[in-house]
């Protein structure tokens, strides 16, 4: 048999993070690569507790087919979760997702047609860019600094290449941990909306903040209302609670969730109705705040802990900003080591992290990595990072530098 595949799977990329996680999976690698949340903090009993509430007191009907839009009580808990970050939506405004991927697919597939423009910042979430490539859509990169983009370069870019769509992540980006300012916040709504170019802000790490006063406004709430918002927003439980449940949420102008639900419609009728369920019993009678609390501070002392071996003299020509929240240090590395490479001798170390290549739009930087500091338990992070300054040392050796 020829299969003869469609031309979407012509811009289909395998994601560097999927193929990193096969490689370490069953082996002693410890792993920095991936943006996962940490096993030992996982609620497991609230989880086991919201699904025997759903078996218990939803019976059969518990198991039928549910609505594409999501399990209604579950959007309304997190409307009046929305509505504590001056996000003032209602549940036609929302539509529950697998996972905010899921939200990023959707709103590309509803709103974007081959050879329309997406602007980026770059770097940017490698998955996102997987979506936009595949979709045949033109993704350009803003310049940007540790504020956020560069107004003027957007402004220009917003003239010149004349985009349908802005993806950002404002709050903690991955891969580069960046938080936005305000100013920047408000000059991207500002530049955007009178131009008709529709934003979309992608949101699963604004809770991780480590100083728990900090206030982060999302650019969604800087629109103040959901009808003929410039913004389409998304989030999920997945970094808050578990990412096995596959449950995020997107919010934006009722006409763009309505295109987004029929799309949904088309992809898989909709999201699991009995994790959804689940959820609504786990967000009643579980203190989801307190949780955020907790893994909000065991996060910090494990960015604190890497952030202490990164300041040793092995790694001083390292240069990396702390972290204010997320997951995530993103670390230059000096001028000649091509992270891709040191990646391989890692791996023989017994170590992985992701090489930063693979976030750009365009103008790829070979001499960055991402590590992740949530997964690593802290007393094996030490080891990690043993293994990484082995694997550095062979490197330059090899490469006389
Ligand atoms: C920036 C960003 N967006 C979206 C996602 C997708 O998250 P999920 O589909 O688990 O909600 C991730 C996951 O790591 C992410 O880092």
């Amino acid at each position: 048999m020829e299969y003869s595949f469609s031309d979407y799977t012509k811009g289909l990329r395998s994601s560097a993070v999927r193929d990193i996680l096969k490689l370490t999976q069953g082996k002693s690698i410890i792993s920095l690569a991936g943006g996962l949340p940490a096993e030992d903090y996982f609620p497991l009993e609230a989880v086991r507790e919201a699904f025997d509430r759903v078996f218990r007191e939803g019976g059969k009907g518990a198991m039928q087919y549910g609505l594409t839009e999501g399990y209604t009580p579950l959007r309304e808990a997190i409307c009046r979760r929305m509505a504590t970050k001056n996000m003032e939506v209602k549940p036609e405004h929302m539509l529950l997702t697998t996972g905010s991927q899921q939200a990023i697919d959707l709103l590309v597939r509803v709103y974007l047609s081959p050879g329309d423009v997406v602007l980026v910042e770059n770097p940017t979430y490698l998955a996102a860019l997987q979506i936009f490539q595949a979709s045949g859509v033109q993704v350009i990169g803003v310049e940007a600094d540790s504020n956020g983009m560069k107004l003027d370069d957007l402004e220009a870019k917003l003239e010149r290449c004349r985009p349908k769509l802005v993806y950002v992540t404002p709050t903690f980006a991955n891969p580069t941990g960046k938080v936005w300012s305000l100013d920047r916040r408000a000059g991207l709504l500002r530049l955007c909306k009178p131009r008709n170019v529709l934003i979309l802000e992608d949101d699963p790490y604004g809770e991780i903040k480590f100083d728990s006063a900090a206030d982060y406004p999302t650019i969604f709430s800087l629109d103040k209302h959901p009808e003929d918002c410039g913004v389409v927003y998304t989030s999920t439980f997945s970094k808050t609670v578990v990412p096995a449940l596959r449950s995020g949420w997107v919010i934006g102008d009722s006409r763009v969730i309505g295109q987004m639900t029929r799309a949904k419609q088309a992809a898989d009728l909709h999201s699991s109705a009995i994790d959804q369920q689940a959820l609504y019993q786990l967000l009643t009678h579980f203190d989801l705040d307190a949780h955020i609390g907790t893994i909000r501070e065991e996060y910090r002392q494990r960015m604190m802990r890497m952030r202490e071996l990164l300041l040793a003299p092995r790694f001083a020509d390292l240069r990396w900003e702390e972290p204010r929240g997320g997951m995530f240090f993103w670390v230059e590395l000096p001028e000649g080591i091509r992270s891709g490479e040191l990646l391989k001798l890692a791996v023989q170390e017994g170590v992985a992290f992701v090489p930063g290549t693979d976030f750009y739009a365009e103008h790829p930087q070979l001499n960055r990595m991402r590590l992740n500091f949530t997964h690593t338990a802290p007393e094996l992070m030490g080891v990690a990072m043993d293994r990484l300054a082995a694997a550095l040392e062979t490197y330059k050796a090899q490469a006389a530098l």
